[in-house]
Formats: C-alpha cells, structure tokens, sequence
C-alpha cells in the first residue's frame, strides 16, 4: 500500500510517498480503508522530535491521527464492527498512521462515522473533538451558566471547543484575528477579542474554565482571568507531573515535568487555581458521544482545506503555518 513516511525525526525531515506492506491485523483490531486523514500540529511536532521523550516511535513512521473510512477486515474478537462499516478513529498512540490507503486500529478506539457527514469532514474530527471533550466535560465538569474561555476560536480545537462549550449551557469567550472574528461569533462564542488589537487580560474576568493552547506568556495571563476556584487546562504545555503518573512515565521524566511546570503551577496555587495538563487520549465511546451530537446537528466540523494524498506534505506545511480555519484534511480515497 502507498504511505507517506519519515525517516528520521527532524524539522528539516520530509515526508516521503513509498510503498510499504499492509497493516498486520490483531485479534481486537478493524482495518480501515483510509478514504481522508486529518492533520493535525501533532504530526508536525511528533515528525520534529518534540514528544521524543515521552512518545518515542521507531522509524520509519508514517504519521497521521485522524482517519475516516471502510472497515475491509476484522480481528476474530472484534465484537463492535463489521466489514463495510464506515466509521473513524483517532489511532491509540505507537499505533498511528493514517497517512497511508489502509490502517489497523483497535477497536476500542473506533466509533461509526456521523451519518451526516462527508469522509473529509468526518477525518476533521476525532482528535480536536477527542480533545475538546476530555478538557471540558472529564476534566473541567464545564458546566451551564459557567464562564469559559477558550483561546484561537478560529482553529481545530477552539472551533469544535466553542460548539461544545455552548451546547453545554456556558458563556464563551475566545480570541482571534480581525479576519476571522465575524465567523467565530457565528460559531457561538459571546465574546470575541481580537487578539491583534486588544489584549483578553484587561477584558476577561472571573472565568471559571480557560482552555489554553498557545504560549507561556499566554499561559500566565490566562491565570489572571480565572477566579479563585477556577481551573486551568492547557494542551500545549508545560506537561505535570500527574500527566507524567497518568501515561506510566519513570521518576526520571516525573521530576523533569515537576520542574518544567512548577512556576505554573506556583503561581496557580497563590491564585487559587487548579493547573493541569491534558494530553488527549484515543478513545471509541467517547467518539460515539460525539457521533451522537453531530447527527443531531449540535456539533459541526469547520474544515478550511482538502488537500489530494499526494499533496500530504503540503498539507502539513499548510498545518504548521499556523493559520488554518478549523481543520486540514488529506483525501486519500
Ligand atoms: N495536548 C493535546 O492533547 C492537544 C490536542 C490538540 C491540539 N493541541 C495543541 O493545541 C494547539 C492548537 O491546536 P489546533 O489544532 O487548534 O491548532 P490550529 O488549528 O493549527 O490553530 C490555528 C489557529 O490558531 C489561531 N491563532 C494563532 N495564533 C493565535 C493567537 N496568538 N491567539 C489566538 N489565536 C491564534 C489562528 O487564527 P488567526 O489566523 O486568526 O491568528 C488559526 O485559526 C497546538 O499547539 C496543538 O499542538 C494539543
């Protein structure tokens, strides 16, 4: 089958179309006709050597968190699917590559592809909505009437995380750029900052939840617009030492995630805020609830750019500028 692969990790480090042989199906496992794969800064960062530590992979890789498509084959102890189902997934960690025309997923991993949608808006969605929900619903208990601010509306996570947040019952703050403030505002959020004109700090009050998944400056403003009591969860970092419990890491890394967020979490604890860091995890019955709120039209996919297989490369380079509008997705099919 045709993949794209690295072969190294590296900036500089292309991907490359090759042929490579079929996935090997486990017992629990589905293989999937990849028909579209989304793209996600994960790839990049992961491809740069940035989660070296915490997620090493052997190389060659073929990169890629997001697929929709067929089941063609299952595992004997597959007891969710069948052949033909057309479902999609975001991959366990060490079991990626959706980058390629056929993967083997586990499973537990896997939910039924929202009726409503097209393959390539189903590929937009797994990871950021994955994402999304175990930041809002597992770990913040977001709940109706409570002030959330999620920052850039206008990408993959802060599209599905305005939507979700609404339906919840929650006031939304978010920022972006002037471009893009008028369709933010049409996807819910109540408050939209320009992030190019005014800074949220001297806007924002009291909030109960911020998602944040920008910098360390902007980590350390968003402590000043929760109240007391008020949770912060970031997705860009720096890693705790809970998420560092949570993944089974040795004492060694534990104590680097210590020191990397202990201002953070310092400066949290004066304020009297709860600081934590949420790498999202594949998970299949959560992907069903979500199923559930796309066919029922509460949740929508926002994709900026479809882009042909053989332009995956591209795709990420598009990713990694920053500036996409919702999501990038790759059709394979
Ligand atoms: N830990 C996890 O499990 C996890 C999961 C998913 C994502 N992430 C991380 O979360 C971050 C966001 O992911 P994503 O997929 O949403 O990224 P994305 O889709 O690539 O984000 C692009 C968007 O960010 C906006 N943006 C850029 N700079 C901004 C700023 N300073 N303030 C507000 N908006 C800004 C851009 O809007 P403008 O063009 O208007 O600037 C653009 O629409 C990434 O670092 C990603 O790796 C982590």
């Amino acid at each position: 089958m045709k993949a794209f692969i690295v072969n190294r990790y590296g900036k500089k480090e292309k991907l490359h179309p090759q042929e490579i042989a079929e996935p090997v199906v486990k017992v629990n496992d589905v293989l999937v006709q990849v028909y579209a794969a989304g793209v996600n800064l994960l790839d990049s960062k992961i491809k740069n050597g940035e989660f070296k530590l915490i997620l090493p992979y052997k190389m060659p890789l073929v990169l890629g968190h997001d697929v929709a498509g067929v089941i063609t084959k299952i595992g004997a102890s597959v007891t969710r699917f069948k052949v033909g189902d057309e479902v999609y997934a975001r991959p366990a960690d060490h079991r990626i590559g959706t980058f390629a025309e056929l993967i083997a997923i586990n499973e537990a991993d896997v939910a039924l592809k929202p009726k409503k949608l097209t393959m390539e808006e189903a590929a937009s969605i797994p990871l950021v909505a994955l994402t999304v929900w175990q930041a809002l619903v597992e770990k913040a208990d977001l709940k109706k009437g409570q002030k959330v601010f999620i920052q850039a509306g206008s990408g993959g996570v802060g599209t599905i995380a305005i939507q979700l947040a609404k339906h919840i019952g929650a006031t939304v703050a978010t920022t972006t750029s002037t471009a893009n403030l008028e369709w933010v505002k049409a996807l819910g959020a109540d408050v939209v900052i320009d992030y190019k004109k005014d800074d949220f700090e001297t806007i924002l009050r009291d909030y109960d939840v911020v998602l944040n998944s920008q910098d360390a400056k902007t980590l350390e403003k968003s402590l000043r617009v929760l109240k007391p009591g008020g949770k912060l969860i970031s997705i860009s970092g720096p890693p705790d030492p809970s998420f560092a419990k949570e993944i089974g890491l040795g004492w060694p890394l534990k104590i680097i995630m210590g020191l990397l967020s202990f201002g953070t979490r310092r400066k949290a604890k004066r304020k009297g805020v709860d600081y934590s860091f949420l790498f999202m995890r594949a998970e299949g019955s959560q992907l069903s609830k979500i199923t559930a709120l796309i066919d029922s039209g509460i949740i929508s996919p926002v994709v900026d750019k479809v882009f042909p297989f053989g332009k995956t490369e591209e795709a990420l380079t598009y990713v990694e500028s920053g500036r996409a509008k919702g999501k990038v997705v790759i059709k394979v099919k």
